[in-house]
């Protein structure tokens, strides 16, 4: 096997400050592979990245990027590095150093995950960030008793994914899009109800449909704005709020009374810090349950493919309309 030393990638100079450009590949260090990349997707926590917003920080310059998919073509050695070697993977980029967006990356081999024959490379890009997101989603409404899950964005690909975990449990889903036109779509995907934010009756509507249920948990993608408190306010009495996106960079707009006086509970979720507190056995049992959702016919909507060269404009296309699905760079 021809192994490279240099190779294309992104490359993020500084806070949106990014281009095409070339990186040296060092040499493997034990436990450490390099994936030959296939697909690696864009997700808002990218967006976040490339602008400096994300919780995770690395020193400049680094390629982006935070999961893919591609081939391991060499390993460093060690158990968990030499059990993905020349197998098709889903990888995460390493927490500190280079990550998916390159022609070649290389990660620690327990960053693998080998893909089944029937996951498409493209839909194993996308194994980690959102699915295991979705599963924790569900086990924290099963662990709470939850007879109502709320989401806003709820058009987006995680979703889709939370509410698929959601069916299994038997756990009803309300969604919240800013589209009209995607309410009764959606209705048809399985959200029990779907309201649209833009409704003038929004928070009425909200306070019909959820006013028999008892224990409500909201999962909120938006975090600013004023729209997830005044959804907050018109949920039962109790409603738990779980923010874990930062759609809306507007400052948030609620007022603490209504929180203290409707006794809410509201909290934070961050995927990288539940995962580091994860044993070895809880790992392999989620990835088995997001191999089984992935070859279960679940996928996830791809808008377009585009080549490192053009990824401007897949980043603009993706970001003038994220619910038409995710923008892939392919390798
Ligand atoms: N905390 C964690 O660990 C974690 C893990 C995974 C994902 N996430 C977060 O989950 C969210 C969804 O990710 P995804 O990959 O599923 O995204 P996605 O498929 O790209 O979809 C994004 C969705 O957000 C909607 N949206 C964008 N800006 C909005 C705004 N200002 N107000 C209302 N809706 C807005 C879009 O709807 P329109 O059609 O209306 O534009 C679209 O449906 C992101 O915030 C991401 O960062 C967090």
């Amino acid at each position: 096997m021809n192994i490279p030393q240099t190779c294309n990638a992104v490359v993020l100079n500084g806070p949106s400050d990014f281009s095409n450009g070339q990186i040296t590949l060092p040499s493997l260090k034990k436990g450490e592979v390099l994936v030959k990349m296939a697909f690696t997707p864009v997700n808002p926590s990218d967006l976040a990245f490339l602008t400096g917003n994300y919780g995770l920080k690395k020193a400049f310059p680094v390629v982006p990027g935070l999961e893919g998919s591609g081939t391991v073509i060499a390993s460093g050695g060690g158990f968990l590095a030499n059990n993905v070697l020349n197998k098709r993977v889903a990888c995460s980029a390493p927490a500190a150093g280079n990550g998916t967006w390159a022609e070649y990356m290389i990660t620690d081999g327990n960053k693998c995950i080998a893909l089944k024959p029937e996951v498409s490379l493209e839909q194993g890009s996308m194994f980690f960030v959102n699915p295991l997101t979705a599963l924790s989603f569900s086990k924290q409404a099963k662990k709470t008793n939850a007879d109502l899950v709320v989401l806003t964005a709820a058009d987006s690909a995680l979703a889709k994914m939370i509410l698929f975990f959601m069916k299994n449990a038997g756990i009803p889903v309300l969604g919240i899009v800013r589209k009209p036109e995607r309410t009764a779509p959606l209705e048809t995907e399985g959200f029990k109800k779907v309201i649209s934010s833009s409704d003038s009756d929004f928070q009425n509507n909200v306070k019909a449909f959820t006013k028999g249920y008892r224990n409500v948990m909201f999962f909120d993608a938006l975090g600013g704005g004023s729209l997830s408190y005044s959804l907050l306010n018109a949920l039962p009495d109790k409603a738990q709020m779980v923010i874990y996106g930062r759609l809306d960079l507007t400052e948030p707009g609620f007022s603490p009374q209504d929180i203290l006086f409707k006794e809410n509970i509201i909290r934070g979720y961050w995927l990288s810090k539940e995962a580091g507190r994860k044993s070895l056995i809880e790992i392999l049992l989620d990835v088995r349950k997001v191999q089984k959702m992935l070859t279960s016919g679940f996928e996830t909507k791809i808008q377009d493919t585009v080549g490192i060269a053009d990824i401007a404009e897949g980043l603009d296309k993706y970001v003038k309309n994220m619910s038409a699905g995710k923008v892939l760079l392919k390798f």
